[in-house]
């Protein structure tokens, strides 16, 4: 419960960074809606703050519009699932549920990349095919990787050596 009640006091900080990413999310619409449910979940309680945000702290730290929306895709099922076990017969947790459950949509490219990341690292890498195939594609990982301009310069300069691109 305090897990829940914490993530909701931050809703709406959440909301504002989805605004960024999706223009078609009516903010101030939302923000009445996003009181009352603020009110249902007793989040102006004082272990609010403790430990600091869940979400929001983090979030600063990926700036990118894609790769804020792939930790969004992720934070917005959250709030589903949250509001999943709330009372829908209520406008306000209906208005929220429906807005985040459109943005979650909108999102669905972004949690097929997470997806992706997540069957990355369960990636059987002592499987000997599995090695070949690596190696056989090191190269032109390597190749990808200097093509991202946002990459780190010295990702690309460690391309460059490498292969004459
Ligand atoms: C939420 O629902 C109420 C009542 O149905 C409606 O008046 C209001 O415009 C809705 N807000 C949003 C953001 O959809
Ligand atoms: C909010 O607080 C009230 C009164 O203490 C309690 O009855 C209710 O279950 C609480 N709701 C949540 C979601 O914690
Ligand atoms: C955010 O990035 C800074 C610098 O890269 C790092 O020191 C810090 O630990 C990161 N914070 C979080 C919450 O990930
Ligand atoms: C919401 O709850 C229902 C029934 O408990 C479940 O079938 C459904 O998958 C849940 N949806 C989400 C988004 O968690
Ligand atoms: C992740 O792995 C599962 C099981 O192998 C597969 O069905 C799914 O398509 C994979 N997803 C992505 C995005 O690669």
């Amino acid at each position: 419960m305090t897990f829940q009640t914490y993530s909701l006091f931050v809703l709406s900080i959440i909301m504002i960074y989805s605004g960024r990413v999706e223009n078609r999310l009516n903010l101030l619409q939302l923000q009445d809606d996003i009181d009352k449910l603020k009110a249902d979940f007793n989040s102006s309680r004082s272990d609010v703050g403790d430990g600091g945000p869940i979400f929001t702290g983090r979030l600063s730290n990926w700036t990118e519009r894609n790769e804020k929306r792939i930790i969004l895709s992720q934070i917005v099922s959250m709030y589903l699932k949250i509001l999943n076990n709330t009372d829908q017969s209520k406008a306000h947790v209906r208005n929220i549920s429906e807005e985040l459950y459109t943005l979650k949509q909108s999102l669905s490219d972004d949690s097929k990349k997470m997806e992706y990341l997540k069957n990355l690292t369960e990636l059987q890498v002592n499987d000997l095919k599995i090695q070949r195939k690596a190696v056989n594609e090191l190269f032109s990982v390597l190749q990808k990787l200097g093509d991202t301009t946002s990459s780190s310069k010295r990702k690309r300069r460690l391309v460059q050596r490498q292969c004459k691109c």
